[in-house]
């Protein structure tokens, strides 16, 4: 299904808010006044037609093993350079992403997951914040010498999340 751009402020909005389920993040509403063609003439009066959905729609999040892995492979293959930089791992902005998906299988961390995954709110509206404080990065830059002891550590988040920014590009 085409990603709907401009349902992405609500969706980040929503996420924030952590009131929506994952795949109702997003939405829009559509007006249309049929006022030519075979409709109108069946009708004799204007009949505005109002349509609302909402669009199932998604986005990668980076999640708690990148935390001080950081391995920074994802950023060469983002075909939309929407990866941001904290000091010991990295976000995507769940705006500008367009669920192409190429990031996931190049992550040795296997920190990177579609927020279709269940229990992944907590991860996108980290990344939907950090993404709008962090420093953008296109270009991959060093792993921590640590990064392979860090691997699979548990609670990452609680013991290591650093809110500070990182260098970017
Ligand atoms: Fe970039 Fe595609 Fe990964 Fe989204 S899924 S962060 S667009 S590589
Ligand atoms: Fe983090 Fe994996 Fe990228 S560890 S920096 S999400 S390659």
């Amino acid at each position: 299904m085409p990603r709907e751009r401009s349902g992405g402020i609500l969706r980040r909005d929503l996420a924030r808010a952590g009131s929506f389920p994952a795949k109702l993040r997003s939405g829009a509403a559509v007006c249309a006044s049929p006022l030519s063609g075979k409709w109108q003439t069946a009708t004799s009066t204007l009949v505005p037609l109002t349509v609302v959905f909402w669009s199932l729609q998604m986005t990668y999040v980076v999640t708690d093993n990148c935390i001080r892995c950081k391995y920074m492979d994802c950023v060469e293959v983002c075909p939309v350079d929407c990866f941001y930089e904290g000091e010991n791992m990295l976000v995507i902005h769940p705006d500008e992403c367009i669920d192409c998906g190429v990031c996931e299988p190049e992550c040795p961390a296997e920190a990177i997951k579609p927020d279709t995954e269940p229990g992944l709110d907590q991860w996108l509206q980290l990344n939907a914040e950090y993404s709008e404080k962090w420093p953008n990065i296109s270009t991959k830059g060093d792993a921590p010498a640590d990064a392979k002891d860090m691997d699979g550590v548990p609670d990452k988040f609680a013991k290591f999340f650093s809110p500070e920014p990182g260098e970017g590009d």
